[in-house]
């Protein structure tokens, strides 16, 4: 299938859904959920709504200003026919809507169940909806005010963020590629790989076409490993410019920031389990994946220095705790101390089996707290000056 071909197929999938959602209110509005033809077209919905998690993490729609976004695609064809609906979902201030894998049929009902009285009635909407969230766990509502301080504005999603959320979901592709059946020693062809992701990563960040503001303020909190490992790559790259780092430390330090967790992807792959929760032996595993990182990088032909480094010093602390155990406390490379802090914070503002991702303020708190133990005293400055430079820069342009 031609490149255009499969766009326009991705095109017609995500309308579908949207018609579908619609579809699936109107008829909850007419008949009961067992009714056939609700049932039918609850159905319908439900198993599109699966085919897409089968290879995503999660489906994102986005309904702002009377347009509508599903993934990355904006479906300009659906404002006029849905205006009064999109008109609807203002009122209940639902402007984002998540599903996360592991939804089931049941708690999309009952959530379109909740939806559809404040359709017709939005007064108190925010509150029910709020009220909901623990009986759904895998469906997220929100407005796209992310944080306090980052109000998404509507030319965000039009425009210019939607181009970065494409590249960043065809980079995310790639690095699915790459960490795909990792067994031992990586082939040529994967190190080829990883250095044309980590150069286009490179260039982005210097060209200003991959902003820190997506990346740091609207970091979405999909917890995609994937997208984690450039978020991480991106960030330090950031950082370490801002600290002047030359240019081949620069490109070395992108690279192995990229494959700091490489050590999770090793065959076979740690998963959570099926209830969600943390195994002892998933807990272990997570907790080796630095070394077997270190041993893949290490033995592996043309890969910077950087990059084992990395990969096995990312979860120790600056005051010699963390992970692995140590016998002795060792002196940590810079660009470690780097990856820690860019990956702490990535992952704190990502879902995680344990927790819900944290806003910006408490992740930024969180590790605050724990600077001079966790963090590099300096370089965790140096990563707050680098995210207020980032907040002055949004309100200039706001
Ligand atoms: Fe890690
Ligand atoms: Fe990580």
């Amino acid at each position: 299938m031609g490149e255009q071909e499969e766009k326009e197929k991705l095109h017609a999938f995500h309308r579908d859904l949207c018609i579908g959602f619609v579809g699936s209110l109107r008829s909850l509005s007419l008949y009961p959920p067992e009714h056939p033809e609700t049932r039918k077209k609850l159905q319908d919905f439900f198993r599109k709504i699966d085919e897409h998690l089968s290879y995503r993490s999660s489906l994102a729609m986005l309904f702002v200003d009377g347009e509508v976004v599903v993934e990355n695609t904006r479906l300009p064809e659906l404002s006029s026919s849905l205006g009064k609906f999109l008109q609807r979902l203002e009122q209940v201030h639902l402007q984002r809507l998540v599903f996360q894998k592991g939804v089931l049929f049941e708690e999309f009902v009952q959530f379109l169940q909740i939806l559809l009285p404040l359709l017709k009635n939005p007064a108190g909407a925010e509150l029910v909806l709020a009220e909901a969230k623990e009986r759904l766990p895998h469906i997220l509502v929100s407005s796209v005010q992310l944080d306090a301080v980052s109000q998404v504005s509507y030319e965000d999603f039009s425009g210019a963020l939607q181009e970065v959320r494409q590249s960043l979901l065809s980079l995310s592709g790639q690095m699915k590629e790459l960490f795909s059946g990792v067994v031992g020693t990586l082939p040529v062809t994967k190190v080829a790989l990883a250095r044309q992701i980590a150069e286009t990563i490179h260039k982005m960040v210097m060209a200003e076409e991959l902003p820190i503001k997506v990346l740091i303020y609207r970091r979405n909190p999909d917890p995609d490993p994937y997208q984690h490992a450039i978020h991480v790559s991106a960030v330090s790259m950031a950082l370490a410019q801002r600290l002047k780092v030359h240019r081949p430390v620069l490109d070395e330090l992108c690279f192995g920031a990229l494959l700091h967790d490489i050590g999770l992807f090793v065959s076979p792959p740690i998963a959570a389990s099926a209830s969600g929760a943390i195994t002892l032996d998933e807990k272990k595993k997570r907790w080796e994946h630095p070394i077997r990182g270190a041993e893949i990088l290490l033995s592996t032909r043309g890969i910077p220095d950087l990059a084992p480094l990395i990969a096995y010093e990312h979860h120790f602390h600056y005051d010699g705790g963390g992970y692995p155990e140590q016998k002795q406390r060792r002196q940590l490379n810079f660009a470690s101390l780097i990856v820690s802090i860019t990956n702490t914070y990535d992952d704190l503002r990502r879902n995680r089996p344990e927790r819900a991702a944290l806003p910006l303020t408490d992740a930024l708190n969180w590790m605050d707290a724990r600077q001079g133990k966790e963090f590099h005293p300096l370089l965790l400055k140096q990563f707050r000056a680098m995210v207020k430079a980032q907040a002055l820069e949004k309100n200039k342009s706001a």
